[in-house]
């Protein structure tokens, strides 16, 4: 009789062998060759990225004597550094003075976009369209690329469900689906198919890991989480950066489970090298080395060591690996071998940059006046940000506003260069931006505007100084708030409607700028309810970092239009909204509280074993006493000018097995009077499982235009893994019983179906 067991075995041993060579990484024969020319010092020097100052600031530390290590061999990178001519001259350094001639890498900080400044990304994360999102990222790296620029430390991928943290204005909001496909949309637009073209740069996800989850908001606060929250609901992101390719991934300031992510060997290695695969180099963040000092993990020497042990590759600014790893290597402390490795790893980004061949390719000064802030660019600077803005309220539908309108047109950021490009953009220049009162004019030339200042943006001189280090954000007028007032008030008389721009200044989020009280400046309070008492027409076009309280101004008889910090184009976008040339169809991606008191809150809680039936308080419920559960605006909320109607939800599956698809369709009627687009988006509950679910959580959507009167069928998609969650083993899996799709406009839709797992 044959026995089918020894083949069977064979067949196993060899997929199970072919398993372990595919891991292998591929080692490359040129770089390969140049590790054996190199001596440690050589090495090390690869590992140490620098910043020479004098040109983009992104921090406190600028590094010293960078010509004298370059020609010594002792810089790997530079970053903060920009323009053909400056980087052809540090290139030239390292090609024609060190000894091996490697080429350096330059980095930079182009988060969103690099001249031509796009909307901030958790502006850009509520357009919830990925194509137009990779085509930023790939503007971005054109522009970048033309400046010399061949690594960019985007995308930030950190989930963010605290407003109080600045950084929230950097990140794709709370969601980790929705984050995990702007990971993929903006890695490819930076790094292309082709990581050797010249237009093309190196992508790094960061801030890994779990940056956003900073205690109480703060920046650079302690994280400390469970691992099953960690998988489910956080990693996810930067998991999804890895599949798509990213080249590398920059570790976060904050300590996981104790250990600060730069000396952190389970996330480094065991997570994203062996469980995930990445094959990429990984950069500490600024200093973030050294303040593993502060943190109290050591000395200089100690934190370095214990920061290449545990994985990481470059040491960005603070030098430790630069002038302790010998020493540790001397002493038996670190191997020769982990350094060896982590020189591996940039030589082959370089490589793949295709800076051994030439290491000039990326320097090209005829490139910056094409390819850089041209019109295509800023056209579509203007777009992107008229679909990043979500309408929160439109009172008697004040808006759109007529083209031939007498307005009054009033706020501290109304005509405002210095606040339109937001948080991070270091590469942009606030003077080249579009303020609101100049897109007002350039789109509707035969409405009569008047502009008043109306107040500042904040009265408090010592808040103006903390956000105008990079230039004057908050000017605290001559005149007096009762002046300012007095002319507001003028203005508003002699027009039909107001339109205030009111909020935040640039730099009253982002990095080092957190906030405990989220709502809007005092000063401009004031404002809005001296202009609301004028009993004329009040849209607020509300400018902000982050997600704001706004329970008073939204209960007021105003409409308000969120816009965010809109970049370049600014003005002119806003203008294409408020006069109705583009229907809003932005959606929030992440909640906005009635009070800090609720934070973190977002849509994918869970339900507690005492959840709330009603909103009426209950004693004995998990609520509170003086505010309801629900936040002031849900995940997924915002309105348009002409209204959607959702009908027939239909799962083509009443049944299905494991690995099997469902095909969830949904009718979708535009009932209003104008053409627009909607996000349709399908959240799912798992209703019992083995660990304890959300109530739901979003894991589809489609964002669909529709003309006025029409009606079409949208078919959305569930895959076998979008069932599936990580269990308390940490295993990915999904578990047999019933599930729920909701399909809607927003988180708090109630439009469901459900379908069995067997
Ligand atoms: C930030 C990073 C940034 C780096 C370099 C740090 O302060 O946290 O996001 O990439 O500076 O500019």
């Amino acid at each position: 009789m044959n026995n089918p067991k020894p083949i069977l075995s064979f067949i196993a041993l060899f997929f199970c062998f072919g398993m372990i060579v595919a891991q292998e990484p591929k080692t490359i024969p040129q770089v390969e060759e140049l590790l054996q020319k190199m001596t440690l010092d050589e090495k090390i020097g690869q590992l140490n990225l620098l910043t020479p100052g004098g040109g983009i600031a992104t921090g406190s530390v600028v590094s010293k004597n960078v010509e004298t290590k370059i020609k010594a061999g002792q810089v790997g990178g530079l970053f903060g550094i920009s323009g053909p001519e400056k980087m052809k001259k540090a290139q030239d350094l390292a090609i024609k003075n060190s000894h091996l001639k490697i080429p350096l890498l330059f980095g930079s900080d182009v988060i969103h976009g690099y001249k031509t400044t796009f909307p901030i990304p958790l502006g850009l994360s509520c357009s919830w369209d990925m194509k137009l999102i990779e085509t930023l990222a790939r503007i971005a790296a054109t522009e970048a690329t033309a400046d010399g620029i061949n690594w960019n430390f985007s995308p930030m991928m950190d989930i963010a469900r605290d407003p109080r943290w600045g950084r929230i204005a950097e990140g794709a909001g709370e969601d980790p689906y929705l984050g995990s496909a702007i990971a993929r949309a903006m890695i490819k637009g930076y790094q292309g198919d082709n990581l050797a073209d010249p237009k093309t740069m190196l992508a790094c996800v960061k801030h890994l890991a779990l940056y956003g989850a900073s205690e109480a908001g703060r920046d650079y606060n302690s994280v400390d989480m469970g691992k099953v929250k960690m998988f489910n609901q956080y990693l996810p992101p930067y998991h999804a950066a890895v599949d798509a390719g990213v080249a590398s991934a920059m570790t976060s300031f904050n300590d996981i489970d104790g250990i600060p992510a730069s000396g952190n060997k389970w996330l480094i290695t065991d997570l994203l090298r062996e469980r995930w695969g990445f094959q990429g180099f990984v950069v500490s963040d600024y200093t973030s080395v050294n303040e593993m000092i502060a943190h109290g993990l050591g000395d200089l020497q100690a934190v370095s060591a214990l920061a290449v042990k545990a994985g990481l590759d470059m040491d960005m600014v603070g030098e430790g690996f630069l002038t302790t790893l010998k020493k540790s290597v001397q002493e038996g402390k670190v191997s020769e071998g982990e350094i060896t490795q982590a020189c591996r790893r940039i030589l082959e980004a370089k490589y793949k940059l295709g800076l051994f061949e030439d290491p000039y390719r990326y320097i090209n000064t005829k490139r910056p006046a094409t390819d850089i802030l041209n019109e295509t660019h800023r056209k579509t600077a203007r777009e992107a940000a008229a679909r990043s803005f979500v309408l929160l309220k439109n009172h008697n539908a004040a808006l759109p506003i007529q083209k031939n309108a007498k307005i009054a047109l009033i706020g501290p950021l109304a005509n405002n260069k210095n606040n339109m490009l937001g948080t991070w953009a270091p590469t942009g220049n606030p003077q080249l931006s579009v303020p609101v009162l100049e897109g007002f004019k350039n789109v509707a030339p035969n409405a009569i505007i008047t502009y008043a200042k109306g107040a500042n943006i904040s009265d408090n001189p010592e808040l103006a100084k903390k956000v105008n280090v990079f230039g004057p954000r908050i000017e605290i007028d001559e005149r007096s708030s009762e002046t300012l007032l007095k002319e507001a008030l003028e203005a508003a008389q002699k027009s039909d409607v107001i339109i205030a721009v009111v909020g935040e200044a640039t730099e009253m989020s982002g990095e080092a700028a957190s906030r405990t009280d989220i709502s809007i400046p005092d000063s401009q309070k004031k404002l809005i309810r001296a202009l609301v008492e004028t009993g004329k027409p009040l849209v607020l076009v509300l400018m902000s970092g982050r997600p704001l309280t706004i329970p008073e101004e939204f209960a007021l008889p105003v409409s308000i239009l969120q816009v965010w910090h809109p970049g370049v184009e600014a003005g002119n976008a806003i203008a294409d909204v408020v006069f109705g040339d583009y229907n809003p169809s932005g959606k929030l991606t992440a909640t906005w509280p009635r009070n800090v008191g609720q934070i973190p809150i977002y849509h994918s809680m869970k339900h507690t074993g005492r959840p709330t039936e009603s909103v009426e308080f209950q004693k004995f419920k998990s609520n509170y006493l003086d505010v309801p559960n629900s936040p002031l605006l849900p995940f997924g909320y915002g309105l348009s000018y002409t209204t959607f109607e959702y009908s027939d939800l239909e799962i083509d599956k009443k049944e299905i097995g494991q690995g099997e698809s469902v095909v969830v369709n949904v009718t979708l009627k535009n009932t209003g009077d104008f053409d627009g687009e909607e996000v349709v988006q399908l959240y799912l509950r798992d209703v019992v499982r083995s660990i304890t679910p959300p109530q739901k959580t979003l894991k589809g959507f489609k964002k669909v235009f529709l003309k006025s009167g029409e009606t079409k069928t949208i078919p959305l998609i569930l895959n076998p893994d979008d069932l599936k969650f990580y269990n308390n083993q940490l295993e990915f899996v999904s578990e047999p019983g019933e599930f729920e799709v909701f399909v809607g406009g927003s988180s708090t839709t109630e439009m469901k179906q459900g379908f069995t797992l067997k």
